[in-house]
């Protein structure tokens, strides 16, 4: 399977068509109400024929329209690269892992290091070349222990794309999302190298003011930033911490 590589412009990743138009709404394709559709599977079929990255994401091969979230967010802060060291974290069905394991392969830069990248995530998901597996419950007690056994020293990035499935009642959402990545960050500061990144999916307004403060002791830059991919209505916002400095006592 592909991955695209750097750069929005020159293989069709980040923003654009194949045609070379940038990404924005679909043509708006209207679907019928059928007998044993619900409204919300009709209104959710409809999105996605009318989501721009979701048809990008199949002609490239990718395995889900979130692979341009991680590649517009390597595009604006340059994460990953040749040789990195990477933890993905939440990584089913694959989209991330197969634009890092991309990324991090040497031959892309005078890097002749291998990079490591460890795929975790609670469900099933279909192997990627150059990712070592594991399927595991991140909250669980051994699961920080386990990902660390198979790492071959410090990280360079860790990433959390990590999302429970929706409720649908807000609070409980939010307070699970803040969950995981409050516990993607405290692995995170267990393992990364000075001068490694963290990226973490949190909701807009959510990142406690405690775990914001900690996380910019620590690192020298922490930005919270949207991707174009992610949708406009979602709550969903990235936060991006560069730089780590190490880690500070509470
Ligand atoms: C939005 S999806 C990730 C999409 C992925 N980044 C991609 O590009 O294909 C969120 C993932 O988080 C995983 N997840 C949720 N809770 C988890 C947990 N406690 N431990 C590990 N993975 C978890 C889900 O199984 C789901 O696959």
């Amino acid at each position: 399977m592909g991955a695209p590589g750097r750069g929005g412009g020159r293989g069709g990743t980040g923003g654009r068509t194949r045609s070379g138009a940038p990404l924005g709404r679909g043509a708006g394709v209207k679907v019928k109400t059928a007998k044993r559709r619900t409204a919300s599977s009709t209104r959710w079929l409809e999105r996605q024929l009318n989501d721009p990255y979701v048809a990008e994401a199949r002609r490239l091969g990718l395995r889900s329209r979130s692979a341009f979230k991680l590649i517009h967010i390597d595009e604006r802060f340059h994460i990953l690269g040749a040789g990195k060291r990477v933890v993905d974290l939440g990584a089913a069905p694959g989209g991330w892992t197969a634009v890092t394991a991309e990324r991090i392969r040497p031959g892309k830069s005078k890097s002749k290091a291998p990079g490591q990248l460890i795929a975790v995530d609670i469900g099933e998901m279909d192997p990627v070349p150059g990712a070592v597996m594991l399927r595991l419950d991140f909250l669980a007690d051994d699961a920080p222990a386990r990902i660390k056994e198979a790492l071959d020293g410090p990280a360079d990035v860790v990433l959390s794309d990590m999302a429970a499935p929706a409720t649908g009642h807000s609070a409980t959402d939010h307070l699970r999302v803040m969950a995981l990545a409050e516990a993607a960050y405290a692995f995170a500061r267990e393992v990364l190298a000075p001068g490694g990144a963290f990226v973490s999916k949190v909701l807009r307004g959510g990142t406690e003011k405690q775990l914001l403060d900690a996380i910019k002791r620590e690192f020298r830059a922490v930005k919270h930033f949207k991707p174009k991919a992610s949708r406009a209505d979602s709550a969903e916002i990235y936060l991006v911490a560069t730089g780590f400095r190490g880690m500070m006592r509470d």
